[in-house]
Order: structure tokens, then C-alpha cells, then sequence
């Protein structure tokens, strides 16, 4: 079992705990995920490890509330244990000094974001970091990445808070001005994902993206996780979750995660009556 030592709300919808899993956090390196459950008879489901503190055996998970578990999950309180975590799972990012690295982050994408970043930062590189999200009360974790960013760039899509307009326009900018940009890495919901790589393939910018498919076993087991990149079947769980961005099947992407909508939708209606 494993304790939730902290929690809190930091946006609409969106939450963060702390959770004492201390082989997990010695595991764990930027870009990996867990998959939990709850209790005995609950749905297995992935979330991306946002930080992580190995001397205190902790690792934080932040999660919006859109299904039965992430609610039920925003019911939990401190001291309230799950009842697994498996991980940490996936391939790392890799991380070296690549020069000038961008990384963009929309709405809870910012949240597995931020250790990538951080690793890049620490290896060297020079980090130009936009975060974006559709109005400014759905903005996360921008102290948390000011902090392991050389520059921070907030856009907001009602421009509530910072750049009025889309991440894809502000990465635009930084191209139209000629910044020199050596890794783009994009995290967020798949359109913004795909519009990032529309951009970044006009200008020939290797382009990393997280994937988010339905996962059950995360081991490469199942096979519900699969993608298309490159014309080739991969799996999410094991292959990734990332991929290079010009080369993903964004349209069978959204295809597949719109499968189960049906049925979460009823579940999800059910456990909130
Ligand atoms: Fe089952 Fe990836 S989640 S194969």
C-alpha cells in the first residue's frame, strides 16, 4: 500500500500528491510513468511520475479529474493509501546536452513536463520553456518550471495571463526570429501535440512527444497501447511513451483513445450520483 503524505488542488479539476513509494523513487528517471490502483477491484490506470525526491522516498503524481478513478482519486486525503503502483515504467527520455532545448507544455502536459525539463537543464542544455494552457486559472506548475527553465514563455488562449494566443504561435515567434533550436519536446492533449509538430516539421526541428494511450498491463502484454509511428505498430507502455513527433499517426491516436468514451462516460455519471 502506498500513503498519500501530501495532497492538494492546484487548478480546476487538477491535483497533486506526494506519495511515499520510496523503490519507485529510486527507480524512477524523467520521462516514466506508474500505473496504480486504488483499491483490489479498481481500473488499472497510467500517470506520468511529475518529480520525484529519492532521499525521502517519495514520488508526486498530478492528475486532472476526467474519469471515475482521477475522481475518485480527488476524494483521497492525506494519510488515504493506494492500493498499488507499478513502475516505473517506459522508456527514459533521453537526455544529453543537445544545445538549445524547447520544451511545450499544454494544460496538464505541464505536469510530465517538468522532470524532463529539469533534466535537461541539469544536463547542460539551454531551456526555453512554454507553457500554455486555455485561460489562466488553468495554468500549473509555471513557479515550478521558472525554476528549472533559462527562459519561461506563458501563453493563455483568452490571453487572461501572458502571450495571448496558442503555444504553436509562440514556438512560431521564437522560429520567425531565428532562434537556434536543436530538440523541441511537445506534451499535452494530442491536438496541441499535432499542431506542434505541423509547425516544427515545416522547420526541421526533431520533435519529441508523450503519448497517452489506453493502457492496461503497461508491460507490453496487452497490446492495448498501440500506436502507429513510422508506419510500424509500437506500444505505448514499453516503446514509450515517447516517440518522434513527425513520424506519430496523430488521427489513429485520437481514434483509439475515443473508444472507450461511451462507456466512461456511464461510469463515470454512475459514480457521481
Ligand atoms: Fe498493455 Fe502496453 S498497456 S501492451
Amino acid at each position: 500500500m502506498f500513503e498519500i503524505l501530501e495532497k492538494e488542488r492546484i487548478g480546476p479539476g487538477v491535483n497533486r500528491a506526494v506519495i511515499f513509494a520510496p523503490e519507485i523513487a529510486r527507480a524512477h528517471k524523467p520521462g516514466q510513468f506508474i500505473i496504480l490502483r486504488t483499491h483490489a477491484d479498481g481500473e488499472r490506470i497510467p500517470l506520468t511520475i511529475a518529480d520525484k525526491d529519492a532521499d525521502k522516498g517519495t514520488i508526486t503524481l498530478v492528475w486532472q479529474e476526467v474519469g471515475v478513478t482521477t475522481y475518485y482519486m480527488g476524494t483521497m486525503c492525506v494519510g488515504d493509501k493506494l492500493q498499488d503502483l507499478c513502475g516505473p515504467l517506459g522508456k527514459p527520455t533521453h537526455i544529453e546536452k543537445f544545445g538549445t532545448v524547447v520544451g511545450i507544455g499544454g494544460g496538464i502536459g505541464v505536469a510530465p513536463l517538468f522532470p524532463i525539463t529539469k533534466g535537461m537543464h541539469d544536463a547542460g542544455n539551454h531551456v526555453i520553456t512554454i507553457v500554455g494552457a486555455r485561460t489562466e486559472g488553468l495554468l500549473i506548475m509555471t513557479e515550478d518550471m521558472r525554476k528549472v527553465s533559462d527562459e519561461l514563455l506563458i501563453a493563455t488562449d483568452d490571453g487572461s495571463f501572458g502571450i495571448h494566443g496558442f503555444v504553436t504561435q509562440v514556438l512560431q515567434s521564437l522560429i520567425d526570429k531565428g532562434t537556434k533550436i536543436d530538440l523541441c519536446v511537445a506534451i499535452g492533449p494530442v491536438p496541441m501535440m499535432r499542431a506542434v509538430v505541423k509547425v516544427t516539421k515545416a522547420a526541421n526541428l526533431p520533435t519529441v512527444v508523450s503519448l497517452n494511450p489506453i493502457m492496461v498491463d503497461g508491460t507490453g502484454m496487452c497490446g492495448a497501447c498501440r500506436v502507429e509511428v513510422g508506419g510500424k505498430t509500437m506500444f505505448g507502455c514499453v516503446d514509450g511513451p515517447e516517440f518522434d513527433g513527425h513520424e506519430v499517426d496523430f488521427e489513429l491516436l485520437m481514434k483509439r483513445l475515443a473508444m472507450y468514451k461511451g462507456p466512461e462516460l456511464i461510469a463515470l455519471n454512475k459514480f457521481r450520483e
